[in-house]
């Protein structure tokens, strides 16, 4: 059987690959993605003869031959230049991506993006159709694919189909405003298990299937066109074991003595790791922080503030202004509060590799966690494994997903930037050692829900599902 033939009983199909692409030189190379979702699918996929995960490169231009990396059978799906800015930057990124974070820039509603995201979901659901073996297990992830799971199940009505949605799905009266929000929803019914982050996002869910399609919904069972689609939370973990390894790693430790000598040995050091995007809340940070000292509440004596920023979606509307005005803030800051050769707010809009995030998370004794809505927020969890010494303050949006397992963090309303101020500050005071009790709650619910777990727990749902 030639390699294209193959049909496999385990099919994983997201936006991207679990892999990108890493240059040295003139010669390239695949190298397997840092980040939860392939940490939570290693367990089942690397090594497994029976599955594969299908998605795009990252590189736009036809796709190319299937490869294995890592023990992961990849299957790329092409996507155009022309679809990269109409599937990916337009439709996904600048009507549902903002639409899903509560609207804090306006959604953009064009035909255009709407009928390239359609061909693109057509040409995923193609491709999962043609691999997967009959009776086959497929699961399908994230915002780009809503219309997936209800495409495939017409072409292979024989097959198990799972959805995971790693956004907040919003609330009832923002999603209706979507002129494609029957035709989503649709889309969507056709998977048997719909997963989502928060008791509140399938909630959100529910009640707006219930208003679209006016399908009965008994728990969170939805009854619609003959079939019964399950939908549930399923919190997302990080594979805390990788994390903790960095943490004890001596070359790791070694690294964060390092940094912190580098930012002159300050008794507080405050820490922000985001992806550039509006939805973080950066800037709500940096402006409390700047406000704290202003007030003399905190000092560039013993207080620096770490801004890490990877750089995300710069052509996507939104993100260049929010870069504007971060830059502008740290400007700001250190132009008004720095000192000769000591900078107060440490800034790099650059990705950096994990063990540099892990030694940062060392020597973080606050962590600032201000997004204004995340689905979950891997940091939070990324920080509080990093912790094993239990020391250490998170300041945790309460509009994540992560506040809901992370009840003993310091809670913050990040539209209150009194409240954050007077949290911030609480923080820098607090003796290290009454950190202990908050942390070590956190520790346990990090360790007691990792990516693996949550992983099993949908595959064993979908499994179950009639
Ligand atoms: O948070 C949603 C998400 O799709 C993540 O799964 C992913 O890591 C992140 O956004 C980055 O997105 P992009 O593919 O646009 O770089």
């Amino acid at each position: 059987m030639a390699a294209g033939d193959q049909k496999w009983s385990f099919v994983v199909v997201a936006n991207r690959l679990p892999v990108r692409r890493v240059w040295e030189g003139d010669t390239a190379q695949w190298v397997p993605s840092p980040g939860g979702l392939v940490s939570a699918l290693r367990p089942v996929m690397s090594g497994n003869p029976d599955a594969v995960w299908a998605g795009w490169t990252g590189v736009p231009g036809p796709g190319t031959e299937p490869f294995e990396v890592d023990g992961f059978q990849c299957h790329p799906v092409s996507v155009s230049q022309g679809e990269l800015q109409l599937f990916y930057e337009g439709f996904s990124n600048a009507t549902l991506w903002p639409l899903f974070h509560d609207a804090l820039v306006p959604p953009e509603y064009h035909r255009t993006w709407w009928d390239a995201y359609r061909t693109v979901n057509q040409r995923y659901a193609a491709t999962v159709a043609d691999l997967a073996a009959p009776g086959a297990t497929v699961w399908i992830h994230d915002y780009h694919l809503l219309l997936v799971p209800g495409l495939l199940r017409e072409a292979r009505p024989d097959l198990r189909i799972g959805f995971f949605l790693h956004i907040p799905f919003p609330a009832r009266e923002l999603y209706i405003r979507l002129p494609w929000r029957a035709e989503i929803v649709d889309g969507l019914l056709g998977a048997d298990l719909i997963g989502l982050q928060t008791q509140l996002s399938a909630d959100n869910f529910c009640r707006a299937v219930n208003r679209i399609t006016g399908a009965k919904t008994t728990g969170r069972v939805i009854q619609h066109n003959g079939r019964a689609t399950q939908a549930g939370a399923f919190p997302i973990g990080i594979d805390t074991d990788r994390i903790s390894r960095l943490a004890a790693d001596p070359a790791v430790q070694a690294r964060a003595a390092e940094i912190h000598q580098t930012l002159g040995s300050p008794r507080t050091v405050l820490l922000g790791v985001d992806r550039l995007d509006y939805t973080k809340g950066i800037e709500v940070r940096l402006r409390a922080f700047r406000e704290l000292l202003a007030e003399g509440r905190l000092s560039v004596d013993d207080c620096v503030l770490v801004q890490i920023a990877e750089p995300s979606r710069s052509q996507v509307t939104g993100y260049a202004e929010v870069r504007r005005e971060v830059e502008q803030m740290v400007g700001d800051v250190n132009g008004n509060f720095g000192v000769m050769g000591r900078p107060v707010v440490h800034y790099l809009h650059q990705s950096q590799p994990i063990e540099e995030l892990v030694a940062m998370y060392l020597i973080a004794d606050i962590m600032l966690v201000t997004p204004l809505r995340d689905g979950m927020n891997l940091v939070a969890k990324e920080y509080v494994a990093s912790r094993p010494d239990n020391t250490g303050v998170l300041v945790l949006s309460e509009f994540t997903g992560a506040a809901q397992e992370l009840r003993t963090a310091e809670l913050i309303n990040p539209h209150d930037i009194e409240g954050l101020k007077s949290a911030m500050e609480a923080a820098a005071r607090r003796p290290p050692a009454e950190a202990g009790p908050a942390m070590r709650t956190m520790r346990r619910v990090v360790r007691s829900n990792t990516a693996q777990r949550w992983a099993e727990r949908f595959l064993d749902r979908l499994e179950a599902c009639e």
